[in-house]
């Protein structure tokens, strides 16, 4: 309540000039909330070309963010990801909880501006950077710039908006900073930005290609081994490997059909490795609409049924239901670039040298009455087979990488999240590290999808996994996840962390990664005694320490 008072009194100061001219190095702070690091990554340039243009730039992430500390910032630039549906990263959660929350400190002194990233497939398209702009504003602090929206191709407008916004908060003799209108730049479509989806992308050989879930599990887990011919990326465990798939040629037929295209190869190979021809957002709809005049569409999307209409349907579904002669130009920019899908890296450079392995399960389900399959991993699954070329760019993820070599692992990998897991303890072997490590790993059926079953138990041999426990859930009548193994290894499980150990999760952010972490609270609860909020806080600490880290997808 103390802070929400003194929020009061600031809100009746008067209001700083913006447009105050600049002294050098004027002070700027660009606070990021990334989960897969694109958004760190872009907060690294904004620093860069800040330095150049004289400011003196401050980044911080807002894992690190103490929110009554926001009103000393005088300038500030928020580089924030949507995650999942319309949802915080999760090193981000605490604090976006916090600005979001009532005792959020007043901020008329800031002056800010917002790069939004997100991803169109989702119905919370920006959600988290829509909401700080908003938030922001409403707590006093002025706009420098108007916030942009990006999709996954956001290259090119996060260096336009980048520019336009240390044009804004720089020096004002030559270009007084006018206050924003509030206007929103959205530029989440299309063939107007001139994107380099292949920059650092590299080419390797499929030397294995193997499907690791039995022949009568239900699912379809291919090990990729990939071959570098003395260039592999230099990724380190925990890194992901980004792949550029290319659509299914039965896909881009049935696309070119639908529209009464002439199936030219140059229009064929562009639909096929260049554009997304899956993903619908209501935007798409709206772009249809008004190229194609379709008034069916059109109260469709007047009556807000877009969202509900779109839900389990993809592009093809759009051009067969509202059939229309398209051009290849109108065909294009109805359809965004096609982008890569990363994979952790499932091997360590130290145990297999020039290669990078990846672990892909294969999507494929039925919607409206027709088979749907994942675009990277249907792609992998069914044509990227051995001998072919895979073009992949390395994705480095710092916020997961091991420790020192004696310190303790808790690695928590249900499904494909095992993948990183097996490169730690690949390296780990190799490096002859002293600390534990303790595997928990899980899927449904233990004889059809223990994936890398041979290797773990060869680990458990030579001692480079100390422990492993196994969940596999449709084995019983009772389902039994990675968390209840958790449960019950409390006691251990607590005498690992009081002696330091780290804990490392990946996998399905949705509900597993939230399982787990209660999983972990209720454990301490327990065996600690302590209150629900001192084991909440246990946790926090460990997250905050650096010693809770998640790679969930
Ligand atoms: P299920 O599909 O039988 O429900 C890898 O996909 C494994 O994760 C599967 O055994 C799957 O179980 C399990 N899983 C599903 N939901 C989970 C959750 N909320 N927490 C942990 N594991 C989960």
């Amino acid at each position: 309540l103390a802070g929400f008072l003194a929020g009061i009194d600031a809100g009746q100061a008067p209001l700083p000039r913006v447009d105050a001219p600049a002294r050098a190095s004027e002070p700027l702070t660009i606070l990021f909330a990334s989960e897969s690091g694109n958004a760190e990554r872009l907060a690294q340039d904004v620093a860069k070309l800040a330095r150049k243009d004289g400011f003196k730039p401050k980044i911080v992430d807002f894992a690190d963010l103490d929110v009554a500390d926001l009103p000393q910032h005088g300038k500030l630039v928020v580089i924030a990801a949507t995650w999942g549906e319309g949802e915080p990263p999760g090193r981000a959660a605490r604090a976006y909880a916090a600005l979001m929350g009532p005792s959020a400190p007043r901020l008329e002194g800031t002056s800010f501006a917002v790069l939004a990233l997100g991803d169109t497939a989702y119905a919370e398209f920006c959600g988290v950077g829509k909401a700080l702009d908003a938030r922001l504003a409403e707590l006093g602090a002025v706009r420098a710039a108007d916030r942009v929206d990006c999709d996954l191709d956001f290259e090119a407008p996060a260096a336009a908006w980048i520019k336009t916004t240390l044009a804004a908060f720089a020096p004002a003799q030559e270009s007084p900073a006018q206050e924003s209108s509030g206007n929103v730049v959205s530029v989440d479509f299309g063939p107007r930005v001139s994107v380099e989806p292949s920059r650092d992308a590299v080419i390797g050989e499929v030397i294995e290609h193997v499907n690791l879930s039995s022949s009568r599990s239900d699912k379809e887990t291919i090990h990729l081994a990939l071959g570098f011919d003395g260039a592999a990326p230099a990724y380190e465990p925990g890194d992901a490997l980004e792949l550029f798939p290319e659509n299914d040629p039965a896909l881009v037929d049935a696309v070119l059909a639908a529209t009464g295209l002439q199936a030219d190869d140059s229009l064929r190979t562009t639909l096929t490795t260049e554009r997304d021809i899956t993903t619908l957002a209501v935007k798409t709809l709206e772009t249809f609409a008004a190229e194609t005049g379709h008034a069916e569409l059109r109260r469709l999307l007047d009556e807000g049924q877009a969202r509900s209409w779109i839900d389990g349907r993809q592009f093809i579904d759009l051009v067969e239901a509202y059939p229309v002669t398209l051009t290849a130009q109108q065909l294009t920019a109805l359809t965004r670039p096609l982008p890569p899908r990363a994979y952790s890296i499932a091997s360590s450079r130290r145990e297999v040298g020039d290669e990078a392995h990846l672990l892909i399960a294969a999507v494929r389900y039925e919607a409206h009455g027709r088979v749907r399959r994942g675009v990277a991993s249907t792609f992998v699954a069914d044509r990227l087979k051995a001998g072919a070329a895979a073009r992949v760019r390395l994705k480095p993820n710092k916020h997961f990488r091991l420790p020192e070599p004696s310190t303790d692992i808790i690695m928590i990998g249900p499904g494909t999240g095992i993948a990183p897991f097996r490169a730690f303890v690949q390296e780990r072997r190799a490096l002859g590290a002293g600390g534990r490590s303790w595997l928990f790993f899980g899927d449904r059926r233990y004889t059809h999808d223990f994936l890398y079953q041979l290797e773990w138990q060869d680990a458990l041999r030579d001692g480079s996994l100390a422990r492993l426990d196994l969940a596999f859930s449709r084995d019983t009548p009772q389902k039994v996840y990675v968390q209840h193994r958790l449960w019950e290894q409390r006691r251990d499980l607590v005498d690992w962390l009081d002696n330091g150990a780290q804990v490392y999760v990946c996998g399905d952010a949705k509900a597993m990664a939230k399982d787990v972490r209660a999983a972990l609270v209720a454990a301490f609860a327990d065996v600690k005694a302590l209150s629900p909020e001192a084991a909440e806080h246990a946790v926090t600490e460990l997250e905050r320490g650096r010693r809770y880290h998640q790679d969930v997808y």
